[in-house]
């Protein structure tokens, strides 16, 4: 079996290509990344001498270079994760979103429609539903929640899915789609509310909640992530969307508060910043269909996988201080300065 797997030098696709090669070591894996700034080589490093590991550079939007790699690869899964991820650079940017996550899914699914595979599987996000009132923590998003989306790249990502859908029935291509709340872990962009704020705080640098810190966000650790790709891609139904989610709601200032006791900081660190335009409200994934299905349930509490991730920040300082010593200065400075 060989998986391809896009975006692998990222943050989901990274941990997912280290969780199937420990769970999986007959399969080969094939990664395809762009290397954009989210993608870091050094993710990937302790793999790369694996001979079941083959890397290769390039763009999902570049059609000539997807065909080549499935010609010579000829690869029986392929895995979608390779995007545009962070809502800020998409109010920034929104044309890259269109471009990586439209058009670069659009030459993917012509890819596998070409050359034949046995699933398509569609990496999409919980954003693509909207958001949730605050005050209704009876609501949760469903796989028959409507679409309607807020940023630019949630519409980006919800364009995406649309195209996925079509491509099953008019093309017959058999794909699934995973719609999963917000992930943590280890190898997360600092540009990222969990991984900025532990960064931040072990730098004494200031905490930037923006808001009031109310919004709340459904927060999985990524190995339960990775695991439930696992099992869609093996047991899922085709052309079928499963939502992935743990109940473990916290509101922003809730992460921010449980970062600063656990590293022992001051709470003076945090400054309340300028909003998020278009900032959506609360996400909350009913996961029952995946749980029915196939049996998939969250192993990874909050509680213990925030301790897990800063564990992983202060073992592995030189990973994210190599990133934020080069042109992510210039990025923060344009997002947060005078914010
Ligand atoms: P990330 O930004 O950390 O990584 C994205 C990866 O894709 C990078 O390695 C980058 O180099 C690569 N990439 C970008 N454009 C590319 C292109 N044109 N061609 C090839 N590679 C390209 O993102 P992430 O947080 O790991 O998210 C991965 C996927 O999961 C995305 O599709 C995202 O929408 C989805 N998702 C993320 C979360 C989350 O909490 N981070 C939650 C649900 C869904
Ligand atoms: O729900 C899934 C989505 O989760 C994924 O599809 C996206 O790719 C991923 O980036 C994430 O989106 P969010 O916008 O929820 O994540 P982010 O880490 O950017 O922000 C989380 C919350 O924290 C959000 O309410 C904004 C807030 N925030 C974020 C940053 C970076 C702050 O208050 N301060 C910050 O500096």
């Amino acid at each position: 079996m060989k998986i391809l797997v896009t975006g692998g030098a990222g943050f989901i696709g990274g941990n997912f290509v280290h969780y199937m090669m420990k769970e999986h070591k007959e399969y080969e894996i094939l990664c395809v990344d762009a290397l954009t700034y989210a993608g870091n080589m050094e993710t990937l490093a302790p793999v790369m001498d694996n001979s079941k590991f083959k890397f290769v550079k390039a763009d999902i939007a570049d059609r000539a270079a997807i065909y080549k790699i499935f010609q010579e690869e000829k690869p029986d899964i392929v895995v979608n994760f390779a995007a545009e991820s962070h809502v800020d650079r998409s109010i920034e940017e929104p044309e890259l979103f269109l471009r990586t996550n439209v058009m670069g899914t659009q030459v993917m699914l012509d890819a596998c429609r070409k050359y034949g595979i046995q699933r398509y599987h569609q990496v999409s996000t919980d954003e693509v539903y909207g958001d949730l009132p605050l005050d209704r923590t009876d609501l949760f998003f469903t796989e028959e929640t409507p679409i309607q989306t807020s940023s630019p790249y949630s519409a980006s990502k919800a364009s995406a899915d649309l195209l996925v859908q079509a491509y099953y029935r008019t093309f017959k291509v058999p794909v699934t789609i995973s719609r999963c709340s917000n992930n943590y872990g280890p190898y997360h962009f600092p540009e990222k509310l969990i991984p900025l704020m532990i960064a931040n705080a072990l730098n004494g640098k200031s905490l930037p909640v923006y808001g009031r810190g109310e919004n709340v966000r459904d927060w999985l650790y990524v190995e339960d992530h990775c695991r439930a790709i696992d099992m869609i891609v093996h047991k899922g139904t085709v052309g079928e969307v499963y939502n992935i989610g743990g109940h473990n709601e916290r509101t922003n200032l809730e992460v921010v508060k449980t970062i600063i006791r656990e590293l022992g900081v001051s709470e003076e660190l945090i400054t309340y910043v300028t909003d998020r335009a278009g900032h959506d409200l609360r996400y909350a994934i009913d996961p029952t269909k995946i749980h029915h299905e196939l049996g998939w349930l969250p192993t990874t509490t909050f509680d213990n996988g925030i301790k897990k991730t800063i564990t992983w920040y202060l073992d592995n300082r030189e990973w994210w201080e190599n990133i934020i010593s080069g042109e992510y200065q210039d990025y923060y400075e344009k997002m947060y300065h005078n914010r």
